[in-house]
Order: structure tokens, then sequence, then C-alpha cells
């Protein structure tokens, strides 16, 4: 028992400070660790799945680096934690695989911790199997309650056994906490969490609870501090980020937001994920239009070309509304480079189906698109479907698909060789340490030659050589 243990029904900044109350006690339990392995001791955060998992593991990270350990790579670490995703049954199974490495791990290091996260935590039957076959997992917790990962560290570390705490769902936002972001110069900003969509086959409203929007006070203060801090190009998060605001106080829609975040000195690049279709407004192609820091890139999941299939998948729109929609986007931003989801698979999709998505890969012509075998989530209304589409009919079309969409996208991209436009160099080349890696506002990446004192900074490149999604050039 603690002073803050009666204190259950507390508001946002109380939140905060109980966590940092624990901080202080997590330092003093690493400190013991530390004595007990005989040097300072190493942690490495593992993360699957999308950009919110990647700003999730951010926190954890500035969480652990302020408890006292050191943060590395490898996950031949004193302490490893796996950020899960569970969107498709592959990403479930590239954790159980990678979890019966650690096994190996902690078997030469038995003081070794295993911590789990994320997604995956909030399906009871993730957590029944990893009880059963994998008992030598120290800590697990879910997305609800991962503002509470400096008070699950010391229940960790008092604990002898398995500690497990998961929520059902929260309706808590919680700032202020500590956060280290994997680039200096760039940063995901959440501005909502959880979903209300319930798309048929998706998991996500299931693991990630109900829409919740950020103030944008915090998020406005969260980006000027990040700013000052050197970060010029922003990522704001969302599974819907175009419903942004609707149940706050004072609601704001997400064309307004964007107006607040424009006006923020020293912020040069502003980028967001994910547009729901059904939600995008005029004002918003609007704002993006005039603006001169948001990023010419829109990601507009399709998800199938065929309506039957969109109202079995309840995505809300219809092919003709979709191609409407992209295309007026088209009209609007000429030089905006638009990507998307793809599934295939769906239960009940045939042949035709699947010609009506490649028709529409054909006229928007996309930059850039995810392809998606389908994956039956349990829970969801499309595994109750009848009709579940036979492997080989999937694969089929699955390649047929996946050739589209790379032609197109060759075609797109190339469209700029020649070009000289602005790129944010991100890092050095991996194969190449004379080169590096720059980004183009339509989020094109381009290779220049250059050194690791170039990272952070925009500068224009000249794209001469298109090699299908990326361009070889020079600085100019
Ligand atoms: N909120 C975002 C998507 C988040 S999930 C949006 O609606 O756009 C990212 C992508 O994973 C989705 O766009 C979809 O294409 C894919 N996906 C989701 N559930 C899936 C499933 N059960 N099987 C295959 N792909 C799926
Ligand atoms: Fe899933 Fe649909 Fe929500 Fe995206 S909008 S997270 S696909 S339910
Ligand atoms: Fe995966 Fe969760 Fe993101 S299921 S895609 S990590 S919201």
């Amino acid at each position: 028992m603690n002073e803050f243990s009666n204190q259950s029904e507390q508001n946002l900044s109380d939140e905060t400070t109980r966590q940092y109350y624990y901080l202080e006690k997590a330092r003093a339990h690493t400190a013991v660790f530390a004595s007990e392995l005989g040097h300072a001791p190493t942690c490495c955060v593992t993360t699957f799945g999308c950009q919110m998992n990647a700003r999730d593991s951010e926190k954890l990270v500035g969480i652990l680096h302020q408890a006292g350990f050191t943060v590395i790579d490898s996950e031949k670490a004193d302490f490893v934690i796996f950020n899960t995703c569970t969107v498709r049954d592959n990403a479930n199974q590239k954790v159980y695989g990678r979890l019966g490495e650690l096994n190996g791990y902690k078997k030469k290091n038995p003081r070794m911790k295993i911590a789990l996260c994320g997604c995956m935590m909030q399906e009871p039957s993730v957590i029944e199997k990893i009880r059963k076959s994998y008992p030598f997992v120290d800590l697990i917790f879910g997305t609800h309650n991962i503002f509470r990962f400096a008070e699950l560290l010391c229940r960790m570390f008092k604990s002898d056994g398995m500690v497990v705490d998961i929520w059902e769902d929260t309706d808590k936002i919680v700032e202020d906490l500590p956060v280290e972001r994997k680039y200096s110069f760039k940063s995901g900003i959440n501005i909502m969490f959880g979903c209300n969509n319930f798309c048929s086959y998706c998991i996500v409203p299931y693991v990630r609870g109900r829409e919740r929007s950020r103030e944008p006070g915090d998020i406005l203060r969260e980006i000027k501090h990040l700013v000052a801090d050197g970060v010029v190009e922003v990522m704001l998060l969302g599974q819907n980020v175009n419903s942004y605001g609707k149940n706050l106080k004072e609601p704001m829609s997400f064309a307004e937001l964007l107006r607040e975040v424009e006006k923020i000195e020293g912020l040069q690049r502003i980028r967001f994920m994910t547009s729901h279709p059904k939600d995008l407004s005029d004002e918003l192609i609007q704002v993006m239009k005039e603006s001169k820091k948001i990023c010419r890139h829109l990601h507009l999941p399709l998800q199938s070309g065929s309506t039957a299939i969109l109202e079995k998948m309840n995505r809300r729109y219809t092919r003709e509304q979709y191609v409407e929609l992209a295309l007026k986007i088209r009209r609007e931003i000429p030089d905006i480079a638009i990507t998307t989801d793809l599934i295939v698979g769906f239960p009940g999709e045939t042949p035709e189906d699947v010609e009506e998505t490649i028709d529409v890969v054909r006229t928007v012509k996309y930059d850039n698109a995810f392809t998606f075998i389908y994956s039956k989530r349990t829970g969801t209304p499309a595994a109750a479907m009848e009709n579940q589409v036979p492997e080989a009919q999937v694969k089929v079309c699955f390649d047929k698909l996946l050739k589209v969409v790379q032609e197109t996208a060759k075609e797109q991209v190339g469209k700029y060789r020649g070009r000289v436009m602005d790129a944010l160099i991100e890092e050095v080349n991996e194969n190449d340490s004379t080169m590096v890696t720059g980004r183009l506002s339509n989020n094109t990446i381009v290779h220049v030659p250059g050194d690791a004192s170039m990272i952070g900074r925009i500068v224009p490149v000249s794209l001469d050589e298109c090699h299908g999604f990326y361009y070889i050039g020079h600085c100019v």
C-alpha cells in the first residue's frame, strides 16, 4: 500500500503525479537490479504494427530511460519489451516466434525480464496462451493502461510470478509523461485514440477502445515543445483523423486543428495518418491546398473497389463516392501523392470484385499501396461470415492486384524525374555510408551523396534516377 492507493477517482493531472511517484520507486528497483546483475541494466523495446505503436514505444523508452535503464537495439538485453500488434494473424505469429527466441536468451541470463504490451494483449485468448505456453514472461499489460508503465515496472520487480494487468477500456488521456523520440528532427503526435468505425474485418476498435480526442491546447503545447527541441516535421496520429474533435467539450474539426498547427513557428512539415474517406471534408482539402506546411501526401485507404464488398466491410462509402473524392483531391492539389490500403480475400469476394479494385487502382493511380491478404480476426463480424475465400483464389487475385499496383506506382513516382524538390534528410544510408536518405513532401524516398551532418535538414535535391519506389539524386 502507498499514499496513492486510495485515489481511485483521480483527475488527469493526479494520474501524471502518481506515475512520477512510481518512476522514483522504479529507479530504486533498477538500482537493486543493477547490483544483482553487476552492471547497469540494458533494455530493448521492439515495436510491431503501426505508427501509434511506434509512438507508444517512445513513451515506454522515455520511462525506461528515466528509470535508469540503458536503451539498446539488441534483444540480448536485461529487459525486453514487445509492443505487439494483432491487426493480422501474421503479426501475432511473429510475436510468438520471437518469444521463443527470448526464452533462449533468458536461459543464458536468468535474471532477464520480459514484458509484453500492445494490441495483442487486449485479446483474452492471447493471455491464456501466454500463461500456458510462455510462462517465462514477467509482465503483461495492455493498450489502456500503458500510461501506468512506471507503476507496472514496480509491480514486476516486486513480484516473483507473472504480473498481468489488462483493462477492458479507458476514458483517460494522461498528459505530460516522459517520452524519448527515435528521431531528433521528426515526431509522431497522438491527436486521438481508439476507433468507432467497426469496419467488419478489423480488430482495432476492440483492442484500442472508443474514440477519444486530445484537447487541442495539449496537442499544440506538445508540438511547440517538440519544435523548441529541434523537431521540424510532425505526423498527427489517429485511426481516423477526419473525425478528430467531434466529442470534445468544445468541438473542433480536424481542418481547424491543422490551421492551428500550421501557425506554429519553426515547424516546417505536417503529416497525418489515417484519413477515412467517409469523413474527409472539403474544408480539409481547402486547408491542405492553402497550407505551406502540410505535406503533399494523403493516405486514403480504399480496402476494396467493389461497392458490394465495401458494404459488407461497413466502410460506408461506395466505389463511386471514393473515386469522385480521390479525383477531386487530385484536381484541387495536383502535385499530391495518394496512397492506400487494399484487402484481398474478404469473405464473399469474387474475382470480379477484385477486378473492380484493380480498376480503381488504375483510375486513381496510387503513388503506393499496401496490399493485404484478409486475415480472419476472432470476434469481428467478418469472422462469422460465410463464404470465406479459398486460399488459391486469394493468391491469384493478390498477385494480379499487386502487379497493377506496382505498375501504376512506378509510373506515378517516376513523374518527377529531373525535378528539383525539397527533401528532409533522415538518415545515413544503411548500405552505403557515403549516401544519405531523405523524404520528399510527397513521401517519396530519395538517396543522395552526403553525410550525417545533414540529418534533420531540409535540402533541395535533384531527382536523377527513378528506381520504382525511390530516387537516386544529388543535392543542388
Ligand atoms: N484506421 C486505419 C487503418 C488501420 S489498420 C484506416 O481505417 O484506414 C491498417 C490496415 O490494415 C487497414 O487499412 C486494412 O487495410 C488492414 N487490415 C485491417 N484489418 C485487417 C484484416 N483483418 N485483414 C487484412 N488486413 C486488415
Ligand atoms: Fe479498423 Fe476501420 Fe477503425 Fe481503420 S477505421 S482502425 S480499418 S475499424
Ligand atoms: Fe496493430 Fe494495434 Fe496498430 S493492432 S495496426 S498496432 S492499432
